[in-house]
């Protein structure tokens, strides 16, 4: 077995008696966006500290509460990462999808991610929701570099379409039934944690990036290798530097977060019980 794999099992080993159900849907919160788990969105049945499992990384992010919530969402189970690490915390890519692969191994077939963006395409205001349909990892490392784990799936996995149709498909028909406007584009994940030069978000913009964040490509990488389906709603919570005059702040992030949460919880969890009701699970 290899080490990763290793740690992954003795990791899901130390909480597995404290699972209450299998969940279906796993749903990583953001930057910001971590209320949805207080909000009452989700109906709580059993919390786990980031910190009470066997080798598990802890997030330092600011807006990063740390542990799992496992809950409903309508009669939907879910587990829910409130707060997620990060690879500019100094944790390996492979420890940052480690979570990810715990959630797929608690039984999840859907990974819901979210998270806050530096808005790239012209016309993007602060606020905004942009559903993901693609992304660009290629500036960062791949977590799935080092030995494959053939438990977990494939060496060459296709990354054809990782965002997945349907989901895609609900989440629009979603945000329609609300009277809600949603952006769809490409999210570029970075490393961080300096947000970037004007520069190089020209760059990002020239290579078809709309938003930009320092998150999510490499969880749905790992996720899209395990076969799950995946979606993503990021919430653009800045225009992304050079846009602007006006300096970029993780304060700025939080707050905006924080500002769209209501409307952003209606969102997921209005997509979360439809993916129940168009039978994707
Ligand atoms: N750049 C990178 N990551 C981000 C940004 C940004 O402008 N906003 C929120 N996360």
């Amino acid at each position: 077995m290899s080490e990763v794999y290793d740690k992954l099992v003795r990791a899901y080993d130390s909480i597995k008696g404290k699972i209450p159900f299998e969940p279906e849907v796993a749903l990583v919160l953001g930057s910001g966006l971590g209320d949805f788990a207080d909000s009452g969105a989700i109906k709580v049945e059993t919390i786990i500290d980031y910190k009470d499992i066997v080798g598990f990384p802890v997030s330092t992010a600011p807006g990063h509460k740390g542990r799992f919530v496992f809950g409903t969402v309508g009669d939907v189970k879910v587990v829910c990462m409130q707060g997620r690490v990060h690879h500019y915390e100094g944790y390996s890519m492979q420890d940052v999808v480690m979570p990810t692969r715990l959630m797929k191994m608690m039984g999840t077939k859907v990974l819901f991610l979210t998270n806050a963006s530096g808005g790239v395409k012209r016309g993007m205001k602060p606020g905004t929701l942009m559903m993901i349909r693609d992304h660009i990892s290629c500036f960062i490392d791949s977590p799935l570099i080092g030995e494959n784990i053939p438990e977990l799936g494939v060496r060459f996995p296709d990354m054809s379409h990782v965002y997945d149709e349907d989901l895609q498909h609900i989440i629009r028909k979603s945000a329609a039934f609300l009277d809600m406007n949603i952006e769809e584009g490409v999210y570029l994940q970075l490393k961080g944690p300096n947000y970037e030069t004007p520069a190089e978000i020209a760059m990002c913009r020239l290579m078809g990036a709309d938003a930009v964040g320092m998150s999510t490509a490499c969880e749905a990488q790992a996720a899209n290798h395990m076969g799950m389906k995946i979606c993503c709603i990021s919430c653009i919570t800045n225009l992304a530097a050079g846009i602007s005059s006006a300096p970029l702040s993780e304060e700025e992030v939080i707050e905006t977060g924080k500002r769209v949460s209501a409307e952003f919880t209606v969102l997921v969890s209005e997509s979360i019980k439809n993916f129940k009701k168009e039978n994707i699970f």
